[in-house]
């Protein structure tokens, strides 16, 4: 089999789609890809008759000072992933073909979530993020499009922004895939020296803590990761939450599911993880 077929250009991705067969699943990355996005691939093809993944490190979602210029770019491993994992179409393009040079017109606006948590830390960094899906959603024309929990507050816009704009796809969420030890997958990763690796484990570590104390309330639950964060000076702490899975405001009694998100920085290197805790029926009386 020659698969992947390697688009370069939207116009090689016009040439390649109409040759795939439907259903078809889109899974969008920034490549490095690790075993979190060889699930995402998976999961896609369990659903969908055949796979198109987009690597693409999108600068619209990096802010000034963040890590754009170092972010890995592994193109050449990254096909072979996708080769193993027959997926049928690779879009790989350049940064000139997907925003032509001159001044943007099509920009996508994340709203009021999007300017909390992850946006409060990151400016800018969610409108990014869906000019850019929105983008890929036109150029691939997705029956599904497959995310990952581990960006749960990117999950959740991208299906507001889906809901919002009528895009005939479906978006499915995929859970955190994790190392052995409970550190969840990331390409930023990579980044980290083995005792920062070490000093990373606190996250989920907290994370497990909180997700045990989510009974008792959301304040209960951010204390109980605050406390075990503490015990690790090594990383420093952007934010710690708890909110209603379907409506990112603050628990409460009518809540179901309840989020915790924890991010932070080790040296240089940021990370961000989160768990979702069901809380089942509740006030039956
Ligand atoms: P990237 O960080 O490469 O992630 C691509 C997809 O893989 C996202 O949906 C992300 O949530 C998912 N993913 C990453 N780590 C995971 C893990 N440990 N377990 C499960 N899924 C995981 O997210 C982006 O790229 C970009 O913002 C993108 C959506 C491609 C837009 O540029």
């Amino acid at each position: 089999m020659t698969h992947p077929v390697v688009a370069h250009t939207r116009t090689e991705l016009a040439a390649a789609r109409p040759g795939m067969l439907a259903p078809v699943a889109v899974v969008m990355t920034m490549g490095a890809l690790h075993a979190g996005h060889v699930r995402l691939i998976e999961v896609a093809r369990e659903r969908a008759e055949s796979v198109l993944v987009t690597i693409f490190v999108n600068p619209l979602q990096f802010g000034a000072g963040e890590d754009l210029d170092r972010y890995p770019r592994t193109l050449d491993a990254d096909l072979a992933i996708c080769r193993q994992q027959g997926v049928e179409v690779v879009f790989a393009p350049a940064v000139d073909d997907m925003y032509p040079p001159g001044e943007a017109v099509v920009a996508r606006y994340a709203g009021e979530l999007g300017e909390r948590l992850e946006g409060a830390v990151r400016p800018g960094h969610f409108d990014g993020v869906l000019t850019v899906v929105g983008l890929l959603l036109e150029l691939t024309r997705p029956d599904f499009a497959f995310f990952g929990e581990k960006d749960a507050q990117q999950l959740a816009l991208i299906r507001r922004m889906v809901a919002d704009a009528g895009f005939p796809v479906e978006i499915v969420g995929v859970p955190t895939v994790r190392e052995p030890d409970g550190l969840a997958m990331s390409s930023r990763n990579r980044y980290l020296e083995p005792k920062q690796r070490e000093a990373a484990l606190v996250i989920s570590r907290a994370l497990r803590a909180a997700a045990a104390a989510a009974p008792k309330g959301g304040p209960a639950a951010v204390t109980e990761a605050e406390q075990v964060l503490a015990q690790q000076p090594e990383l420093s702490v952007d934010y710690v939450a708890a909110v209603d899975d379907d409506t990112w405001q603050e628990p409460s009694a009518q809540t179901r599911s309840m989020r915790i998100l924890v991010a932070g920085r080790i040296g240089s290197t940021r990370l961000i993880d989160n768990v979702s805790v069901d809380l089942g029926t509740r006030d039956a009386g």
